[in-house]
């Protein structure tokens, strides 16, 4: 009644294809993410491990600080002037959402919600 010639090669492709994830990484939980820096400056707004570590607070912070208190204080950083904005501040080094916040974000399985609002750049490539 089944045509077992076609059935076994049939699940061995299946199992392949559904293991390949598994066999192709060596059977280790993948590529570490490498959120592509950009070009054209050498600092971020905190020395790197503190902004790898804790761009979440300093985002909630400055958030805090812009609509309580209306306080956007223009800053520094590598000649150039910037405010406590998320989409004109940090997206304006970090030009692509998607080599950059999303390479970590999608490893590490979180997703804010911060683009439900805020516009993200427009992906050039
Ligand atoms: C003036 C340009 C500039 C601005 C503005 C800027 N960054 Fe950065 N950012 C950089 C650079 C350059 C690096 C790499 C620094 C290094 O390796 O020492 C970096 C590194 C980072 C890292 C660590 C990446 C890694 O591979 O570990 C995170 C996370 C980050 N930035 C998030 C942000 C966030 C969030 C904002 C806004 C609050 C922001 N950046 C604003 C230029 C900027
Ligand atoms: C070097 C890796 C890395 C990069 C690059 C990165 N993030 Fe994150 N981000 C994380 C990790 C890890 C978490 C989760 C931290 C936690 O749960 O404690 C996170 C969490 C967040 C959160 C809090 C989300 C939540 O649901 O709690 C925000 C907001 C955020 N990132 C914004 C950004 C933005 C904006 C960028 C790009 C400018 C960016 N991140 C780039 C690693 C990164
Ligand atoms: C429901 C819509 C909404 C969501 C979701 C949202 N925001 Fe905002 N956010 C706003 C509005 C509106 C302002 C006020 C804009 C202004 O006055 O410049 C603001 C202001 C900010 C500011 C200061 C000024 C600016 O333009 O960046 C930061 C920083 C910020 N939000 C970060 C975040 C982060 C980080 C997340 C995700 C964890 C997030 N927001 C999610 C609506 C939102």
């Amino acid at each position: 009644m089944y045509d077992s010639g076609k059935i076994i090669p049939g699940l061995i492709i299946f199992v392949l294809i559904i293991t390949f994830p598994i066999w192709y990484n060596h059977g280790d939980a993948g590529e570490v993410p490498k959120p592509e820096l950009p070009k054209d400056s050498k600092q971020c707004v905190q020395p790197a491990a503190e902004i790898r570590a804790k761009h979440m607070q300093l985002l909630n912070q400055w958030r805090d600080e812009v609509i309580r208190d209306d306080d956007r204080a223009y800053f520094e950083v590598d000649g150039r002037m910037f405010q406590k904005t998320l989409q004109n501040t940090c997206m304006e080094c970090h030009k692509s959402k998607v080599k950059f916040c999303d390479t970590c974000h999608v490893y590490t399985a979180v997703s804010p919600y911060c683009w439900d609002c805020h516009l993200a750049p427009v992906e050039t490539e």
